[in-house]
């Protein structure tokens, strides 16, 4: 199937061949990230400007290495160097950026919605890094190949989403991917910062962190997002890990062979114990590699390269790469 978006603001709005398509292109970038040398350059005389209104150590790094790796011009803009500081609008920065002649804006913000304002303006591609607590599609991408690559399929497989959900994007792109994809999700943590009325969504609701674990999966760890909440939702910190934290008495009650996510960053001792975060059930740092692969597949398709040849491209590249 070919890819016909210039854009990727959502999981919501594709559709399962999409979603395939994607983690299809995610499975043959991950061969190239996993090989000696990586440089495929099929993006070669591109422009891509990651435009990071908010702070990123993952999606940040990994799209600029996807970006080198596939041979375009990459440049970073911050927030606080860039001159949103001296009142300029969003909307001009973005123009100015598109006058730049970006192919690609990877845009991250505090508030929902501005990639979309974004590629409503401008002819360059538009890639949402995370806006608000709306979506964070490359995260899901990069949480759904981890299970594919562990499960071989979504097909009834069982995911706990625990922890802050209300302020998370990662929870809301994430349910929105593997409940298309055949996969139940539960979610749980504090009825404060877990509303009932996520069910519409097609998920199933839990208060009792036992019961959320103990036919998981998978278990995707969500950090409190302090900063999209005004007031605390729960009492303390210490309440909030003594009734939902991932400690070595939970992962006992959990199938034996049930696997650890969490997006980061992590807050050890808080939503997981360090032990856990490092053990051998935590695929934590194989969803970091895998983000790679998936912003290589994201720039890809949505500079318009077919992802039917994908194949016959990669193979001018990786007998090379592998050979040398
Ligand atoms: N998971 C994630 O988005 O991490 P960063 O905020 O470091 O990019």
């Amino acid at each position: 199937m070919n890819w016909t978006r210039k854009d990727l603001l959502d999981i919501e709005s594709l559709s399962s061949d999409e979603i395939k398509t994607f983690l299809n292109c995610t499975r043959k970038f991950k061969q190239v990230c996993l090989s000696p040398r990586k440089h495929v350059p099929f993006l070669q005389g591109y422009t891509i400007v990651n435009f990071f209104v908010e702070p990123s150590t993952r999606t940040r790094t990994s799209f600029e290495l996807a970006g080198k790796h596939l041979g375009a011009t990459v440049v970073n803009l911050t927030a606080n160097m860039s001159s949103l500081q001296k009142g300029e609008t969003l909307k001009d920065t973005a123009k100015n950026l598109e006058a730049l002649q970006a192919d690609v804006l990877i845009v991250r913000h505090s508030a929902s919605g501005v990639p979309l304002f974004i590629s409503e303006r401008v002819r360059s591609s538009v890639i949402n890094a995370g806006d608000g607590a709306h979506a964070h599609p490359t995260q899901a991408f990069l949480d759904a190949f981890t299970i594919l690559e562990k499960r071989g399929s979504f097909d009834g497989v069982k995911v706990t989403i625990l922890g802050d959900i209300l302020f998370s994007r990662v929870a809301r792109s994430d349910i929105w991917l593997l409940t298309k994809m055949g996969a139940h999700v539960t979610l749980c943590g504090p009825s404060t910062l877990v509303p009932k009325n996520f069910e519409k969504m097609g998920c199933r609701v839990v208060y009792n962190v036992e019961e959320a674990l103990e036919d998981a999966d998978f278990i995707n760890l969500l950090r409190i997002q302090h900063e999209r909440q005004k007031k605390s939702a729960f009492p303390s910190l210490r309440e909030y890990t003594a009734l939902f934290g991932l400690t070595k008495e939970r992962v006992e009650l959990m199938k034996s062979d049930a696997i650890i996510m969490h997006p980061g960053p992590i807050n050890r001792g808080v939503e997981i114990d360090s032990e856990i975060a490092d053990g051998e059930r935590s695929v934590v740092l194989q969803e970091v590699t895998n983000g790679l692969a998936v912003r290589m597949a994201a720039l890809y398709l949505t500079t318009g390269n077919n992802p039917d040849e994908l194949d016959a491209r990669l193979a001018e590249y990786l007998p090379q790469i592998v050979s040398k």
